[in-house]
């Protein structure tokens, strides 16, 4: 199969499919507001930045209602889903009200929403905030991390999927 250039001449739809060909895992990033109340939402840009010092980071779009709150928040987690947590993936991206209403959550720092049963956990301060088109990029230092050899579940191309060997 030949690839297909486009020299500046494509739109947001284009550069979606095309950024879509990168595979990700799947994550839940949350927080809490003002009042203690739990915030969070599937986001497939969590990536590794640094390893001394420990540093993560992900992007959410400026159109999202939780940019205040996370914007304030001194804490946040990142909980990396595994395969058989699809439906909590589908959950926190929707905009139903109660999104915490499903799966096991105990309290982290700052008394931040912790998901068991997760592929991986970061429990993060925020390190910094960054200006990134239309979305901002959050930096997070890990401070508290938990990790367990679990099938991970995996986004590519508008899908989710699972993994594969490669033969
Ligand atoms: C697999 C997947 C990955 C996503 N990744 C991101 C992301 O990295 N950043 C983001 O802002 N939204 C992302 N979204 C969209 C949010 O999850 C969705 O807009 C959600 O409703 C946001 O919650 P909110 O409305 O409370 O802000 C993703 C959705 C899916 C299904």
């Amino acid at each position: 199969m030949t690839a297909v250039r486009h020299d500046g001449g494509f739109d947001s739809a284009l550069l979606r499919r095309a950024l879509g060909r990168f595979a990700t895992g799947v994550a839940l990033v949350t927080t809490t507001d003002a009042d203690g109340g739990p915030i969070g939402l599937t986001v497939s840009s969590f990536n590794a930045l640094s390893l001394e010092p420990p540093l993560v980071l992900w992007s959410l779009r400026r159109a999202s209602p939780s940019l205040g709150v996370f914007a304030a928040a001194r804490h946040f987690a990142v909980n990396v889903l595994g395969e058989t947590q699809v439906e909590l993936s589908r959950r926190f991206a929707s905009s139903v009200p109660d999104k915490f209403a499903a799966g096991v959550w105990n309290q982290g720092l700052g008394g931040v929403p912790v998901l068991a049963g997760c592929a991986a956990v970061f429990e993060c301060e925020r390190e910094a905030a960054h200006e990134g088109g239309d979305h901002v990029v959050f930096v997070g230092r890990v401070l508290r991390l938990a990790e367990q050899a679990l099938a991970p579940l995996l986004f590519q191309g508008g899908h989710y999927r699972t993994l594969g060997e490669v033969l």
